[in-house]
């Protein structure tokens, strides 16, 4: 049974001072007891002071993206084993706004996911097709290719990580794949998976794309979706309090 998670993904927001409220509204161990893994991205400026924290409220940690390398002349970049070493123990990879706004083809997505089991990072590999992929029927086909390009490079390895399928015209825009076309994409992936190994089936298969309250546990019924990482809704505590809420009660046992 593939590891349930919530995730969430704070992009480009958030200071010192969001993050003391974030925290302060989560009362007690509530994320500890949670009953599935719960994660969060934040901005790299916020790793550290999370990293202090983060453990005893049950929460992991990780970077929003790496760099391929380990070191060097590549300003503004932040390596693997520098996230690492301030507290992340996962990096997401292949976002789509990496890909389209910062122009990630899918051998640079494999090379950010070697770097990351170089420095010992689990990670959570974005995957998802554009609105006019869909439209031209090659959701699929985009997906397989995103996902290909990642497992030639790292094979079994990236077992010990996620999947994210989220749909590009879902993303920020308060559209949701409906559950059944999450859960056909889900299903697909969960295939290209297995035709590889027993183990790499077993990975979690979170969607993504305007997850909210209101359509979390819709989505968390679908068999093969194992979480959900959110965006937007990541950033309101009891939003994300409540699509985690709706993991424990509708998500698969
Ligand atoms: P959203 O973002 O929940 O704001 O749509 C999801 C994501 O990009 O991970």
């Amino acid at each position: 049974m593939p590891q349930r998670i919530v995730a969430g993904n704070w992009k480009m927001h958030g200071s010192r001072q969001f993050l003391a409220g974030f925290l302060a509204s989560l009362t007690g161990d509530v994320l500890a007891k949670a009953g599935c893994e719960v994660l969060l991205f934040p901005p790299a400026t916020l790793l550290p002071l999370l990293s202090a924290q983060a453990p005893d409220l049950g929460i992991g940690l990780g970077i929003q993206t790496v760099h391929p390398e380990s070191q060097g002349a590549f300003t503004g970049e932040i390596a693997a084993e520098m996230a690492a070493d301030v507290g992340a123990t996962w990096t997401l990879v292949g976002h789509s706004e990496r890909r389209q706004i910062f122009g990630e083809s899918d051998a640079d997505v494999a090379l950010r996911a070697l770097a990351a089991r170089r420095a010992g990072l689990r990670t959570m590999l974005c995957v998802g097709e554009s609105l006019a992929e869909r439209q031209r029927g090659d959701a699929e086909a985009v997906v397989t290719r995103q996902l290909d390009a990642v497992l030639e490079a790292l094979g079994d390895d990236l077992a010990t990580g996620g999947i994210a399928y989220e749909p590009v015209w879902a993303i920020g825009t308060g559209e949701t794949a409906s559950p059944e076309m999450a859960q056909a994409m889900h299903a697909m992936i969960r295939g290209v998976l297995r035709r590889r190994s027993e183990r790499l089936a077993e990975m979690p298969i979170l969607y993504g794309g305007s997850v909210k309250p209101a359509n979390a546990a819709a989505l968390f019924a679908e068999v093969d979706i194992d979480g959900a990482l959110v965006g937007g809704a990541s950033l309101d505590p009891a939003a994300f309090l409540a699509i985690i809420r709706a993991m424990e009660t509708h998500g698969n046992p």
